[in-house]
């Protein structure tokens, strides 16, 4: 599968963030959501390969975190951050570092929210091309000098996200609890009630009581979805303190569905990496159903800053809108003349 065209999404968004402007034509991307604990971070680690996200107890992700994880022949694996160009991170603790460290930055607390995003790019031999968008999660109980109403608060944040028609929203639910009680299915459901963009994964599969299984749910028997639901094990918190490597919790999580009387015959379809497989392949898939919208886009974007600029006169004036619409127009001129093969739908093909 050619995924250069998730690179160039990448690069689109990277590039509007830079003038401050987020994603003004509503690009396709992955956006997680779910209750806190759901497994949310623990799913983002397995896919990467990595421990590199901030963990403790209360709200941790307090900025949405937009994860691109780009393939390459590596050896190295290396981590960037578009708020610190030409940095490379090789050590993974540090990336954790930054993320915290950045969180506070934007945050008028420990504790605030900001809609704001981190942008991290991390390009490995052992990740598949892909971008997610990682979210708070969903708390019902305010903690600190927290406002009374931080449900609705990240809920707001989250619809923001998820209600773009192009967001494919994967919703985790923890599979040891009642699904009907999933926060990230109802809010899933708010904005995209037939589940046409909503791909479930169902966490802590090891966590069940003996004897039952998920075999109803995965059916779509429950709540249907058309991506489908993929179950995965990720580390329970022994294995976190016991400071279990990732590689080791991916050979348990095989093991498990391989095993496991209800599940065994389907294992190919359960775990990790059959849901980074699953990921890559539908983000492509929605990339290439409306990229004639993106360029469609791209160019009413080009003619109207055009000409703003050419009705202000001064490209280099002091004039806010000025300096917006020229920085703009070079974004998108740029963008333009680098990608236009795959703008023009030329290259695109998927092999
Ligand atoms: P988040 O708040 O949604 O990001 O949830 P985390 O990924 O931080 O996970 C919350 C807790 O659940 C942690 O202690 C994890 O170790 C544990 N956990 C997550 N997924 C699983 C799983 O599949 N099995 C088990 N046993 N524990 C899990
Ligand atoms: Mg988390
Ligand atoms: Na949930």
């Amino acid at each position: 599968m050619d995924t250069s065209l998730i690179e160039t999404v990448n690069k689109l968004q990277e590039a509007f963030s830079t003038v401050k402007v987020q994603n003004p034509i509503d690009l396709p991307q992955i956006t997680v959501v779910g209750s806190q604990s759901a497994g949310k971070s623990s799913v983002l680690e397995n896919i990467v390969g990595k421990d590199f996200l901030p963990r403790g107890s209360g709200i941790v992700t307090r900025r949405p975190l937009v994860l691109q994880l780009v393939n390459s022949p590596g050896p190295e694996e290396v981590a960037e951050f578009l708020h610190l160009p030409g940095k490379k991170f090789t050590d993974f603790e540090q990336v954790r570092k930054e993320i915290e460290a950045e969180t506070d930055r934007t945050t008028s607390s420990k504790v605030a929210l900001s809609p704001d995003p981190i942008y991290l790019k991390v390009t490995s031999p052992n990740v598949l091309t892909l971008t997610l968008v990682d979210l708070p999660g969903i708390t019902k109980v305010p903690t600190g000098d927290q406002p009374k109403n931080i449900e609705q608060l990240i809920k707001d944040m989250i619809l923001k996200f998820i209600t773009r028609p192009n967001a494919i929203i994967l919703a985790v639910t923890p599979a040891n609890a009642d699904i009907a009680n999933s926060d990230g299915l109802k809010l899933a459901r708010e904005t995209d009630p037939d589940g046409l963009r909503t791909l479930g994964v169902m966490t802590k599969v090891d966590l069940m009581d003996p004897g039952t299984d998920l075999i109803d749910i995965l059916s779509g028997k429950i709540v249907p979805l058309k991506f489908g639901y993929i179950p995965v094990v990720n580390r329970g918190q022994k294995d976190i303190v016991a400071n279990k490597r990732i590689a080791a919790a991916l050979e348990a999580e095989k093991q498990f569905f391989e095993n496991h009387p209800a599940y065994k015959n389907n294992a190919a379809f359960c775990g990790t990496p059959y849901l980074a497989r699953r990921l890559s392949q539908i983000l492509m898939m929605h990339i290439k159903a409306t990229l004639p919208e993106i360029k469609s886009k791209i160019s009413q974007m080009s003619l109207k800053y055009s000409q703003e600029l050419t009705a202000l006169g001064d490209p280099m004036g002091l004039e806010d809108t000025a300096s917006l619409s020229s920085l703009m127009l070079n974004v998108i001129t740029e963008f333009t003349n680098e990608y236009s093969t795959v703008i023009a739908g030329t290259s695109n093909d998927i092999s």
